[in-house]
């Protein structure tokens, strides 16, 4: 069974705040959105598998556990994703990055794909795909698309990760990927007539990049 969570911890809810408010600098903007990635980051490896091996303690020999299984792949959507990576990898440092650039188009919000660089042996990784915000769910669901069809990778092997979720787009990317787990560190209320969530933070790109 695929899982939604929000991730609510006092700290993302605090932290999120902060990038909401429209009077933060893009300094600021920057570093809290990847400390809120740091954050969830620990949550969405809650499940990663563990093996046992034998170690020395200065003491004596003991059976210990250490992270087995699937290696990691963090994939960003471009532009806003990457505003998350070093959040991420400051905790798995060892994990490989891919990107997948991709963008709503202004005013038909149909997604225009113009990049992707991948780790050659992304089908056998388990997948985390950044971006900080659920929309219509179009571009999490077009980069996904890329990753099962043109990339082999299994469903079951990706997380969709982002900070701010429409309920329009966690239904659309649960429609198109029933077997997919989403983390968020926030469900807001709706979008408005031009796609953008409300309340939610703005464009994400823009606020990340200081542009307009
Ligand atoms: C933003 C955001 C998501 C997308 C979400 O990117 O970073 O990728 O919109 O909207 P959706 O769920 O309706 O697809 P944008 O297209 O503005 O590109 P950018 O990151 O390059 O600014
Ligand atoms: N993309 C953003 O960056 N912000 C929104 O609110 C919606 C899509």
């Amino acid at each position: 069974m695929a899982k939604f969570t929000v991730v609510d911890h006092p700290l993302i809810q605090h932290k999120l705040t902060i990038i909401r408010d429209k009077n933060t600098s893009t300094k600021v903007f920057r570093e809290v959105t990847n400390e809120i990635a740091m954050l969830m980051a620990y949550e969405i490896t809650r499940d990663l598998p563990l093996e046992e091996i034998e170690i020395e303690t200065p003491l004596t020999k003991s059976t210990q556990k250490q992270i087995s299984g699937k290696k990691m792949a963090i994939v960003p959507i471009l532009r806003a994703g990457l505003g998350m990576v070093d959040g991420i990898t400051s905790l798995v440092p060892s994990a490989r990055v891919g990107h997948i650039g991709l963008y709503r188009e202004h005013d038909t919000l149909n997604i225009v794909e113009y990049f992707a660089k991948l780790p050659l042996d992304i089908s056998e990784r388990q997948v985390f795909v950044v971006d900080p915000m659920l929309a219509t769910g179009g571009s999490a669901i077009s980069a996904i698309t890329q990753l099962t069809q043109k990339y082999q990778v299994d469903i079951s092997h990706i997380t969709f990760v982002c900070l701010v979720a429409a309920p329009e787009g966690v239904k659309a990317l649960q429609t198109a990927f029933p077997e997919l787990d989403i983390f968020t560190a926030a469900l807001d209320e709706k979008l408005d007539e031009n796609g953008y969530i409300l309340p939610g933070l703005g464009d994400a790109g823009d606020r990340i990049f200081g542009t307009k």
